[in-house]
């Protein structure tokens, strides 16, 4: 074909099913305005290693301008025949500045090394835009819990009523987990800030180009120690892969909770019209597809990393053909949570929660137990006894169908000596939460902290 990059050692084009299979400008046309960026400052090195003249290099940036304006403006676009993105980008060069100046492009770079920067420009910047979507999320959690600052609801270990906790300890344990996974992003692009251009196909570059000058101009730090590594490398990609699917899960945990808290058996939240959905047949529905969609796009997250790992295994070195599949996972991963997130933060911001339902399950099911054991090691009993008085409390409570704080002081002192009317300071919900002051814990004081804490994290992030 007339496009292709590599014709020269062959007697025809290639076959139709070949060219059919080798094809990526379907996925890979969104790194057009990265490998402009790429050329431009390929260009500039190439003139200063005196192998472009100053006008030379003026009339081939200024042919990528227009270029660049018309991919963005969608006046070019691949044709049929170009393979991939910088296969369609040379001929949209050439038809635009001559084939006698746009062929000397090409000198000192190959497409290994392009793609790797490439990706890694796209994927440095697509990160930081994910970042802040899930930022969002984390200002939309942190306004319920300044909203809800107060209400006890039932905290839960395996799913069964634990011990009294704030609502918004809850929410914030969700917002502290969405912090990390944007400071992991921001640590995968400290070791992403390194631009591969100048390694060539594997080996590096004999034209006296500096690939370092090229990093800058493309907005790395600095450029690839090894050019092997740099352009057959794609830890980076997994990575980013795997903080993205992070994301879909820690995002997806909170989506599970809203489903059962809007069940009417939970009814511990009502969802907004706007972010909720109805029912085709049943008129009553409201159904919570955002957090449903949300569970099951982890999913697709985490099959976006598995694919790409299982393309990477066992790869040898250098670049290998195997490395185009790496686009399509991670481009989806980006594109996923892109339509993800915002919908997630409407739905997080419009929840309306039941306070007075979450205040009065919060001591039930016997949640204060802790407290009465923790009340006696305090009064010196040992905790192997104490723990057992409570359990005896608990269960006299089930034989007779009553709740801890229901027992007489009689009841209590039967149960053990020990236990004088002064454990009622902690038979509530007030008192349990209160007692929970060490860092980290629920007291209304600590959480108040927290609630700064993340604020000033997020305002940092
Ligand atoms: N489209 C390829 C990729 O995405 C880059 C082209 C490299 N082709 C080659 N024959 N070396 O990995």
């Amino acid at each position: 074909s007339s496009s292709a990059l590599w014709g020269g050692r062959f007697e025809g084009g290639p076959s139709d099913a070949l060219a059919a299979l080798s094809k990526s400008t379907h996925f890979d046309w969104r790194l057009a305005p990265y490998d402009i960026a790429g050329s431009k400052a390929h260009a500039t090195v190439l003139e200063r290693a005196g192998l472009l003249t100053p006008s030379e290099l003026a009339a081939m940036l200024d042919g990528l301008d227009r270029l660049a304006a018309d991919v963005a403006s969608g006046a070019f676009a691949p044709a049929p025949d170009d393979e991939d993105v910088h296969t369609a980008l040379e001929r949209g060069l050439i038809e635009r500045v001559g084939a006698d100046l746009g062929g000397k492009l090409r000198a000192g770079r190959s497409r290994n090394d392009q793609v790797a920067t490439l990706f890694r420009m796209y994927l440095r910047e697509s990160a930081r835009t994910v970042s802040g979507l899930v930022l969002d999320v984390v200002d939309a959690l942190v306004a319920q819990a300044s909203a809800q600052f107060g209400v006890a609801m039932p905290g839960r270990t395996h799913l069964q009523h634990a011990q009294p906790v704030l609502l918004s300890h809850h929410l914030l344990a969700h917002a502290w987990a969405l912090l990390r996974d944007v400071d992991r992003l921001r640590d995968w692009d400290r070791r992403t800030d390194s631009s591969p251009y100048g390694g060539g196909a594997l080996a590096g570059s004999s034209l006296g180009l500096d690939p370092l000058f090229v990093a800058q101009e493309l907005g790395f730090s600095t450029s690839a120690e090894n050019s092997i590594d740099g352009t057959a490398s794609r830890d980076f990609v997994a990575e980013a892969a795997f903080v993205f699917a992070m994301i879909g899960i820690d995002v997806s945990r909170i989506a599970e909770e809203i489903i059962l808290w809007a069940t009417k058996e939970f009814s511990f939240v009502t969802l907004d019209d706007a972010w909720s959905t109805g029912s085709s047949i049943m008129p009553q529905k409201k159904n919570p597809d955002i957090a449903e969609l949300a569970r099951g796009k982890a999913g697709r997250l985490v099959g976006n990393l598995s694919g790409l790992l299982t393309t990477l295994k066992a790869l040898p070195l250098a670049y290998n053909r195997d490395l185009q599949e790496d686009k399509e996972p991670v481009f989806d991963s980006v594109d996923t949570l892109t339509v993800l997130l915002p919908a997630f933060t409407g739905l997080v911001a419009t929840l309306r929660f039941a306070p007075d339902r979450l205040e009065e399950l919060a001591p039930q099911g016997f949640s204060l137990a802790t407290d009465v054991a923790e009340w006696l090691v305090r009064e010196g009993v040992p905790f192997r006894s104490a723990h057992e008085i409570a359990g005896a409390c608990v269960r006299a409570c089930e034989a007779r169908g009553l709740e801890l704080w229901e027992l007489s002081d009689a009841d209590l002192v039967e149960i053990s000596p020990s236990l004088t009317p002064g454990v009622r300071s902690v038979l509530s919900v007030a008192g349990s939460l209160a007692s929970r002051s060490a860092r980290g814990g629920t007291a209304p004081e600590r959480v108040r902290e927290q609630l700064a804490a993340v604020q000033d994290a997020v305002a940092a992030g």
